[in-house]
């Protein structure tokens, strides 16, 4: 059974209302752009543009952004009219060989399709010795999450059917010649007391359960605010790779 497909041309404003970055994704990512002096990195799947703001702020380098989705886009366009961002998906790069010292994703990489396709894609318009980081999660990291699985269990099989495995995805970065393959891990408790993201729906795996469960996961998180905000839990994997140098990689 596949899951289906989600429809970010009609999520695009509630998602740009209430997501927001991860500051460890957002650290691990600029310490790894700085130590390699990175000149031009790429977001695949950039949507909104959370992630390509504060990171292009932070490092000061040019940061390009990619996403198939033209509603995603055009609320990044809102906030960042300046920005440079194209309507493609990751398994189809308009840049040319070589054209990126890092690319990025964050909760990406489960919605694109060919991802064979996406990790050659990235292993030519990486520059030698460049750095690709996918930001996900990992079969634990799905099944600690608060509140999506502690409060909406029903989340969990979708995601689990939705989420290639860390395994997978280290073989299909090696199939397309990337190296130099680890993994780190971050991890944030927050106080939630404002739920309107998850009645609105602005998390994809909420659109994959019944209204039914949906109203039951609101339902807990009322009965559970009654008594003082919730420890929330946002928790990431981050899985690194490396273009071949110079001297290794075919021209
Ligand atoms: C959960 S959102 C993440 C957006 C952004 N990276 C962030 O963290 O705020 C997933 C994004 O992946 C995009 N997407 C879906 N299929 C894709 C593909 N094949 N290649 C690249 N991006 C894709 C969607 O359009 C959407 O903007």
């Amino acid at each position: 059974m596949t899951e289906p497909a989600t429809n970010y041309q009609a999520l695009a404003a509630e998602y740009a209302r209430h997501r927001r970055v991860h500051p460890g994704v957002v650290e691990e990512i600029v310490t790894a752009a700085r130590r390699a002096a990175a000149v031009d990195l790429l977001e695949v799947g950039c949507g909104s543009g959370n992630y390509l703001e504060v990171i292009g702020g932070l490092t000061g380098a040019r940061v390009v952004g990619i996403d198939p989705s033209s509603a995603m886009l055009d609320q990044l366009r809102a906030r960042l009219p300046e920005a440079e961002v194209t309507v493609a998906p990751g398994e189809a790069i308009p840049f040319p060989d070589r054209s990126f010292d890092l690319i990025y994703s964050v909760d990406v990489i489960h919605h694109v399709k060919d991802r064979d396709a996406y990790f050659r894609e990235v292993a030519r318009v990486l520059r030698p010795s460049g750095t690709i980081v996918t930001v996900t999660d990992s079969e634990e990291d799905l099944a600690r999450r608060v509140p999506l699985t502690s409060h909406f269990p029903e989340t969990l099989a979708h995601e689990r059917r939705r989420y290639p495995t860390i395994g997978t995805l280290r073989d299909e970065m090696t199939r397309a010649g990337l190296i130099d393959l680890r993994e780190s891990n971050v991890e944030l408790s927050y106080p939630l007391t404002d739920i309107a993201g998850l009645r609105n729906k602005a998390y994809s795996s909420l659109h994959l359960i019944t209204d039914e469960e949906h109203a039951r996961g609101i339902a807990r998180l009322e009965a559970d605010l009654a008594n003082g905000p919730i420890e929330a839990r946002s928790l990431y994997t981050l899985l690194w790779g490396r273009a071949p140098n110079e001297d290794t990689q075919s021209v």
